[in-house]
């Protein structure tokens, strides 16, 4: 039986903010979506959140998620006190296999491999998880014997002037017998600078019960660092970002600069992807074989098939690409957009809950909302599908090899039939029939002899 403590009731003062710390986000997700989905994947017996600042906030989050205990800790009197709230519900059977697992609601990117290992290593009573970092100034300190045993866990404000340096630090992240973690939590006080009950000290007292302490040291590893200060933050989230272009890179993707790659979602690659700098992805991406992101581009639940082209600075959202597409730069594709096959979507047009046919052109300055496109129509520069008239959205439907000539607007609900031609300029009140000239603008004459104003010219 495996239970999971994850204690976020703290504020986190030291972010200046108002958001509860495990609401801030890393890659786009709350620091308690990532900490969620590895404590989830162990599959436990039960999954507890022990919340205070900013509860009723958190809890709504996740109300959709019924099989999490939220247990309120009123005063943050410390992280031994918050587990203490927590630990009081859960079974007291002495058994190996009744364990419970502590995670930290600022420590987002552990991984559930790691978790595993730890667990595993628990069959002492207790294992924790220690890193080893440069920088150790904040943490808690891994005090060892000579034989490196672990004898405590200082914090930083209560260390000597050695014990500073010690770079072996707490990431909080511990195993332990359930029934021998309450009662080693019922035992501790609050003697030291900070006046709270400490999860550290219980270090101390199972040592006195003769529990070996395991431990599994990790090297310098972003999975284990906590985030106490927005600069924390930004540093973690460019450690992740970095790790998450290097997955990609090593699974055969070329992205150009991989400090320059942000991914907030899931992206799954085909062969042969390219992506240039400063791209953003997501929720779930997929770009298929010999696709080709160029610089600057925003893509968020995007289906890219293979072979087609996002230039550069152009902002996809919910859309799918067939194959062999093109589109940008400075394309904007607003939600549920269908390119087919080979159609072209050029520079400075914006699409919204239309169906573009194959090989259908649209390659400047256009607006195209509630539009069902056939094949093979050319769409020319500055044409507007005039879908709203203040209160009702309207469908505008062109059919297979019409053209529609230049600054033309369509003032929907309309239909142009197949083959047919639109002058350009046009303003289209009235469906359009088939294999057509349609024309409506004034008719062009010229004036000869007439009166042109001319300046006077003063000597
Ligand atoms: C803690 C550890 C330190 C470790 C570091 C790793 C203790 C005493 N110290 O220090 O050894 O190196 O994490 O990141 O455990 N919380 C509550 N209720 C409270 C206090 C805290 O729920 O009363 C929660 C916070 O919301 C946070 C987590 O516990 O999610 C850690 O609290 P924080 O104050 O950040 O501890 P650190 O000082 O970082
Ligand atoms: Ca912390």
């Amino acid at each position: 039986m495996l239970n999971i403590i994850i204690i976020a009731a703290g504020i986190g003062k030291r972010m200046n903010s108002n958001i509860p710390k495990s609401l801030h986000k890393l890659a786009g997700r709350y620091f308690l979506d990532h900490i969620l989905e590895s404590a989830e994947a162990l599959k436990p017996s039960s999954i507890n959140i022990v919340v205070g600042y900013g509860a009723e906030q958190i809890k709504s989050i996740y109300k959709h998620k019924t099989y999490i205990n939220f247990i309120i800790q009123k005063n943050q009197m410390g992280t031994g006190h918050a587990v203490q709230q927590a630990i009081q519900y859960l079974s007291e059977k002495e058994s190996k296999e009744n364990l419970t697992l502590i995670l930290y609601g600022d420590v987002p990117l552990i991984k559930i491999e790691t978790l595993k290992i730890l667990i595993n290593n628990c069959s002492e009573g207790i294992a924790i998880l220690t890193n080893m970092i440069n920088d150790s100034r904040g943490y808690g300190h891994i005090i060892r014997d000579k034989d490196d045993r672990v004898l405590d866990i200082i914090e930083d404000e209560d260390s000597s002037e050695i014990q500073h340096k010690i770079q072996e630090i707490n990431t909080g992240i511990l195993v332990a017998s359930t029934p021998k973690l309450k009662y080693w939590l019922s035992q501790l006080n609050n003697n030291n600078k900070k006046r709270e009950y400490y999860l550290t000290d219980i270090i101390p007292l199972a040592i006195k019960d003769d529990v070996f302490i395991n431990t599994y040291k990790l090297n310098s590893n972003w999975e284990g660092l906590g985030v106490n200060t927005k600069i924390q933050q930004v540093q973690l989230e460019r450690l992740w970002q970095k790790q998450q272009a290097y997955n990609q890179i090593k699974k055969g993707v070329t992205i150009i600069d991989p400090e320059r790659f942000d991914l907030r979602g899931k992206l799954y690659c085909g062969q042969e992807v390219f992506i240039d700098i400063n791209c953003i992805f997501e929720g779930d991406v997929h770009l298929g074989d010999n696709t080709y992101i160029g610089p600057n581009c925003i893509l968020k639940n995007v289906h890219v098939e293979s072979g087609s082209i996002v230039d550069a600075y152009s902002h996809l959202q919910e859309a799918y690409l067939c194959k062999d597409v093109r589109v940008g730069p400075f394309s904007r594709l607003r939600p549920k957009v269908e390119l087919g096959q080979k159609s072209c979507i050029g520079s400075f047009v914006e699409i919204k809950n239309s169906k573009i046919g194959d090989r259908t052109k649209t390659n400047h300055l256009s607006y195209i909302g509630d539009a069902y496109i056939g094949n093979d129509v050319n769409i020319g520069a500055g044409t507007i599908t005039c879908n709203y008239d203040g209160i009702n959205k309207s469908n505008t439907i062109i059919e297979d090899k019409a053209f529609i000539g230049s600054n033309s607007q369509l003032i929907a609900p309309i239909r142009v039939g197949q083959n047919a031609t639109i002058a350009a300029g046009t303003v289209l009140t009235k469906d359009a029939p088939r294999e057509q000239l349609t024309i409506a603008r004034t008719k062009q004459i010229s004036i000869k002899n007439w009166n042109k104003l001319r300046k006077k010219h003063t000597n």
